[in-house]
């Protein structure tokens, strides 16, 4: 074996370890977690997110590990060749409701409104799983919320904080801002932001990433919010964001005919569970009074009138032709939308440059 290597890293590529009681493969570096997972065994996690490292927080995930005298958490143990692991048995399913009774216990609600956010619902569900009795452990709580920070888009309501660490995490992992650190210890645990001020005064780039990552709704989607007292169930509805080319997908949450919010597809190819505040937040123009829903030309008096798409089309192809006609190519010019598909962009520089002799084009996404 070479002096450099482990001897997990010097083990033969096919990899082999028993999972409840059946042998598996696996892949060097990967966790007990992650195999678990691809051997669809339903291991709870609490302050795990697959796009993160590994934190071993809330110790939901133990698992047990034949000649390990205690419980080990599956998320942060990497699987090593011959190893026999347990994920399902009375004395792990003892020690996950403990341990999620501790939690509940000194979070002050269980039940949140799934506007609140992408994953706000995953404590709710553990309750539910383990039947957790809520006010097992009585003592200290943590967390002071900070409901009144004044920003239009994130709820900062800490009283439901389990100091998961989801969102800090993902804050500096996936968005690259440290906007929100984790102060103090133990009961005096508090996310917070630089000198425990405003997120708008902070770093922040309101991405909601923290938002959609928290499992408790402690942080949560302050616009959707609006909608809480909205009869019906809340639809989604895949799409793609429409803000700019880098097609980042979406769900769209309808309630009836109101749409009431945004999250972030995670198994969205190019945004895997990320959008900037653009596609996050600035949805109200989906449905504000003011927005154009047919075409509009000028009349003889140069008020804007509603017109056909023939008779907006003919319009601007012949004040095209005019402007060639009087001023030359050069006069001519185009910009096509950050919002518009490639092919769109191409076809209008094909239009420019072939119909008017011209390289006058540009697009707002070059830079
Ligand atoms: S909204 Fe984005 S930038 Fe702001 S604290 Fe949350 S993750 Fe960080
Ligand atoms: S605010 Fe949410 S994501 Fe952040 S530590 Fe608390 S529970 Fe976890
Ligand atoms: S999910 Fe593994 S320790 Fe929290």
């Amino acid at each position: 074996m070479p002096p450099h290597m482990t001897a997990i890293e010097a083990s033969p590529t096919l990899l082999t370890m028993t999972l409840d009681g059946e042998e598996v493969s696996f892949t060097r570096g990967e966790t007990i977690y992650e195999v678990s997972r691809r051997h669809a065994k339903d291991v709870p996690t609490l302050c795990y997110d697959p796009r993160l490292d590994p934190f071993g927080g809330c110790r939901m995930c133990v698992v047990e590990v034949e000649g390990v005298r205690n419980p080990v958490a599956s998320c942060t143990t990497k699987a090593t060749p011959g190893m026999v692991v347990r994920t399902h048995t009375d004395a792990l399913e003892g020690h996950r409701k403990t341990l999620l009774e501790m939690v509940v216990s000194e979070n002050r609600q269980v039940d949140v409104d799934p506007l609140r956010g992408y994953a706000s619902q995953e404590l709710t569900q553990l309750v539910d799983r383990y039947e957790a009795r809520t006010g097992r452990f009585r003592g200290k709580k943590s967390g002071t919320s900070k409901t009144g920070d004044p920003n239009p888009f994130i709820l900062r309501d800490y009283e439901q904080c389990i100091s998961c660490y989801r969102c800090v995490r993902v804050c500096a992992e996936q968005e690259g801002d440290y906007a929100i650190s984790v102060a103090n210890r133990g009961f005096a645990t508090q996310i917070t932001t630089e000198f425990d001020g405003l997120l708008k005064e902070s770093t922040c780039t309101f991405c909601g990433q923290c938002v959609q990552t928290c499992p408790t709704g402690a942080l949560a989607d302050r616009k959707s919010l609006r909608a809480e007292a909205l009869p019906g169930p809340i639809t989604e509805t895949r799409t793609v964001c429409t803000y700019c080319g880098v097609g980042c997908a979406v769900d769209l949450m309808t309630k009836g005919e109101k749409l009431v919010g945004v999250r972030p597809a995670m198994d969205g190819p190019a945004n895997e569970g990320a959008l900037c505040i653009k596609g996050q937040f600035a949805y109200d123009f989906v449905q504000h009074p003011d927005r154009l829903k047919t075409p509009l030309v000028r009349d003889a008096s140069g008020e804007l009138v509603p017109a056909s798409w023939d008779e907006a089309l003919d319009r601007a192809a012949a004040g095209f032709v005019k402007a060639n006609a009087e001023h030359g190519r050069h006069s001519v010019y185009a910009i096509s939308s950050g919002r518009a598909p490639t092919e769109a962009s191409y076809t209008l520089q094909k239009f420019i440059r072939a119909g008017f002799a011209s390289n006058h084009v540009d697009n707002c996404s070059r830079g």
